[in-house]
């Protein structure tokens, strides 16, 4: 249990509304410089100026000149992946079949998948990430031993048994009568339990047959609650095969809302090479992108439209997508995404960014209660960072003029260095 009263002090940051793109100076930053963040059970009570200390029941700890945020969220991530991160060359569908299907397979073994479990979260924590929505594998036991290790860390994770029945190694294809057995056991183990929720996970399009998709729409239908995640026009090649396998679909997309797997609890990976009517059904479902800009620049995916996005109502949220992605830090996530907006002509504000890793993502998975920001009653789920380590950093810190240019400098230099401490529901994890 954590202990019963904490309180960190430091300079707390975090959003009360949806900042707007391009503004340095937003409404909704909430930027509170030396304040006293109360934690009570577990659970954020309140904040109070720090030269206001609470009494003597509370525990203390002093973090002066650092930043306090909610743990980041993290929409997108492979937790298998984490073995082959930085793996040499190639786009999406050669990567998938030379590296990536390789490593999954490993996962069918329970001492590999416990183990990678474990590994895959404490790196999350120690990148500031409490919360995340995650791809295990095909296999069962790849999915109870992720959820077991989350549970055992007192996280809120999202994850699910992936669903591919075609186009991969026999050894990583399920089919669609086990698959529901399997996802109806995992969901009754799971879902709720705790903080942990269920998603249907399908991979992607091209490794499910038509019974597949039918059988996974029928998994949200029946399981009201649950979440879908999957990719969604990433890559060219891979939206030109989706064409050929479903030519009956409008869109890559239309394939996914034609098997009711487009609502407002699903989070869709990449969402680079869409149309505006694509991006409408998005809107107009509830539905979330999470654009992943590591692993766009690493695979030559393609540069994510962030503003038709925000312009259309869809909602925006960040993933490392690791091991396509680069790096489980979610400040290198903003970093990489202000470079590929700035390849299309944008500039992504701090604001925005730091938006989309927290409350952002934490309102488009309908958790705003509970995680992304430092309102009462959330979860404390916090993240303590300095803002410079290393003199490159240090110098441009203390040249930095303005709240936006402190944090947008910290935003593009800082990566897991910069960690200070973890909490996770007022116990400190890392
Ligand atoms: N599309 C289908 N599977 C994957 C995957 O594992 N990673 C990425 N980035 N895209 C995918
Ligand atoms: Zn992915």
């Amino acid at each position: 249990a954590p202990p019963a009263r904490v309180a960190l002090r430091g300079d707390l940051l975090d959003f009360t509304a949806a900042p707007a793109w391009g503004d340095v100076d937003p409404a909704g930053v909430r930027f509170r410089a030396d304040h006293w963040l109360l934690i009570e059970s577990g659970r954020i009570a309140g904040a109070v100026p720090g030269d206001q200390p609470p009494g003597d029941d509370w525990l203390k700890h002093e973090y002066p000149g650092r930043l306090i945020l909610p743990g980041f969220i993290d929409t997108h991530v492979h937790s298998p992946q984490l073995d082959v991160i930085a793996s040499y060359g190639s786009a999406l569908l050669d990567w998938l079949d030379t590296h990536t299907f390789p490593a999954e397979a490993r996962y069918a073994e329970e001492l590999v998948a416990r183990e990678g479990a474990a590994r895959f979260l404490d790196a999350l924590l120690a990148h500031g990430t409490t919360s995340a929505a995650v791809f295990p594998t095909v296999h069962k036991v790849s999915v109870d031993t992720l959820f077991e290790a989350a549970q055992a860390r007192g996280m809120r994770l999202i994850a699910g048994k992936i669903l591919m029945d075609r186009n991969a190694p026999p050894e990583l294809v399920d089919d669609v009568a086990e698959a529901e057995r399997e996802c109806t056991e995992l969901i009754g183990r799971w879902h709720g339990v705790d903080r942990l929720a269920y998603a249907v996970t399908v991979r992607f399009a091209p490794t499910s047959t038509p019974g597949q998709l039918a059988m996974a729409g029928r998994l949200c239908t029946r399981h009201p609650g649950v979440y879908m995640q999957t990719h969604l026009a990433e890559n060219r090649a891979e939206v030109d095969w989706v064409r050929e396998l479903f030519p009956e679909a409008r869109s890559y997309l239309d394939v996914y809302a034609r098997n009711q797997l487009l609502n407002d609890r699903s989070v869709f990976a990449h969402g680079i090479w869409l149309d505006a009517d694509d991006r409408a059904a998005l809107a107009g479902a509830g539905a979330q992108i999470a654009h992943s800009p590591s692993s766009n620049l690493f695979l030559g995916s393609g540069l994510f439209d962030w503003r038709a996005n925000i312009d259309a109502g869809v909602a925006v949220s960040l993933g490392s997508d690791v091991g396509g992605g680069t790096s489980l830090s979610m400040l290198r996530t903003m970093a990489d995404a202000y470079k590929v907006q700035a390849l299309r002509g944008e500039r992504l504000t701090a604001w925005v960014a730091l938006h989309a890793a927290t409350r952002g993502a934490a309102h488009a998975l309908r958790l705003a209660g509970e995680i992304g920001s430092l309102e009462a009653g959330a979860v404390a789920d916090v993240c303590v960072w300095a803002v410079a380590v290393g003199s490159v950093a240090v110098q441009r810190d203390n040249l930095a003029r303005g709240l936006h240019a402190r944090l947008f400098a910290w935003m593009t230099l800082a990566d897991d260095r910069n960690l200070v401490d973890a909490w996770v529901a007022g116990i400190r994890r890392a």
